[in-house]
């Protein structure tokens, strides 16, 4: 299959013809990777388990872990859930359109292949204009995981949805580099208590600022438990990772610097290939054969949005061995060290 790539750009009449083209498609069953503002999204029709399916498939993901259901307006909630609980209209009034997934009781009306068979359904309404004009094109229910090969590190431009999806599916909407650069945030609206199953740029205090309570699900801080069951599926895989094995150096930040460019040295003596995840502020102190900046720590949205495509960056330029800093920064440090603590497969280095 030939993938084509198209500019949108997030204005209805420019973009009505290419909305037309990716509907179409769509509503035939076939996937289309979009913008959205945290990251770039492989949509399918919510409501055709023959798409759900082809997703799965297109992403090599197992079909026991559900799928984000994307809407453009509220009053679409009502046709896949069973029960709007008061707390969720609260976040809803708050954070929607934005980068915020709400897991619900579903309704019939959303098939089990999107569900991964379980009998809840996560729903999120991007702000991304690009991504509301498409969904409204396509019938109104999207179901979209991030368009990464499963494992891989996410996708925050078209470039890497074509690394990853070339010959998959026919058509990606380049809306040019995503905003946020992590997934949404995740918080589980079906139980008596609220719970945070997948920390974002919404953080755990905006939350608890809204709606008092909110648990936060085992699987985000701690390491899981070989046999334990996060609520969120997608979270006890192995993700976001480089094929380079990736290590986090924590602790005092001389220290971690010299320990980072002592292992740099030793493993270049074996011929290996050494990467470092620097900050902004450090990375001129580094020596190893690709050091990149995620980005400043005075500014952690910076750090959020780059994450994924150094990662990647790592997999183009080769990298064999990579050593992260820690980057626990204030308001998105949660979020960001989830997705780095994951893709480094758990291995922290204390020094
Ligand atoms: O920002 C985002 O959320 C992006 C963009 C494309 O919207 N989407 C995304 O989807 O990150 P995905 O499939 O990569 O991650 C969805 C996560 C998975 O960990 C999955 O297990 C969890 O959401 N999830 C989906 N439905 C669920 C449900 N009913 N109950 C609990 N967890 C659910
Ligand atoms: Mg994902």
């Amino acid at each position: 299959m030939d993938t084509k790539v198209k500019k949108a750009f997030g204005d209805p009449e420019r973009d009505r013809s290419l909305m037309e083209e990716a509907g179409k498609l769509i509503k035939s069953g076939e996937l289309v990777g979009i913008p959205t503002e945290t990251v770039y999204g492989l949509a399918g029709d919510a409501l055709n388990p023959e798409s759900s399916a082809k997703i799965y498939a297109a992403k090599g993901r197992p079909s026991d872990n559900p799928l984000i259901v994307h809407i453009a307006e509220k009053s679409a909630l009502k046709k896949i859930t069973a029960s709007v609980p008061e707390k969720a209209e609260i976040l809803i009034d708050a954070f929607w359109p934005g980068p915020l997934t709400l897991v619900f009781r579903r309704s019939g009306a959303v098939p089990k292949e999107t569900t991964g068979g379980l009998d809840t359904v996560a729903v999120r309404m991007p702000v991304n204009d690009i991504a509301r004009e498409f969904i409204l094109a396509s019938g109104g229910y999207i179901a979209a995981p991030s368009a990464n090969s499963s494992g891989r590190p996410s996708c925050t431009t078209a470039e890497h949805v074509l690394e990853d999806m070339r010959g998959k599916i026919p058509l990606i909407i380049d809306g040019g580099e995503v905003g946020i650069g992590l997934e949404s945030t995740i918080v589980d609206m079906s139980g008596d208590i609220p719970c945070l199953l997948r920390p974002g740029i919404i953080s755990i205090d905006m939350l608890r600022e809204k709606i008092g309570e909110v648990d936060i699900d085992p699987s985000i801080e701690g390491v899981m438990d070989e046999n334990a069951r996060p609520k969120a599926p997608g979270m006890k895989y192995k993700h976001y990772a480089p094929r380079g094995e990736l290590y986090i150096v924590k602790g005092d930040p001389e220290q971690v610097i010299s320990e980072i460019n002592k292992r740099c040295a030793s493993d270049g003596e074996k011929g290996l290939r050494t990467g470092v995840l620097s900050s902004e502020e450090t990375k001129d102190r580094y020596r190893a054969d690709i050091v990149e900046s995620v980005g400043s720590r005075k500014d952690p949205p910076s750090i959020a949005k780059n994450l994924f495509s150094v990662l990647r960056d790592m997999d183009r330029k080769d990298a064999d061995l990579i050593y992260s800093e820690e980057f626990d920064v204030p308001g998105a440090g949660m979020a960001i060290m989830n997705r780095l603590v994951r893709a480094a497969g758990h291995k922290i280095i204390e020094v």
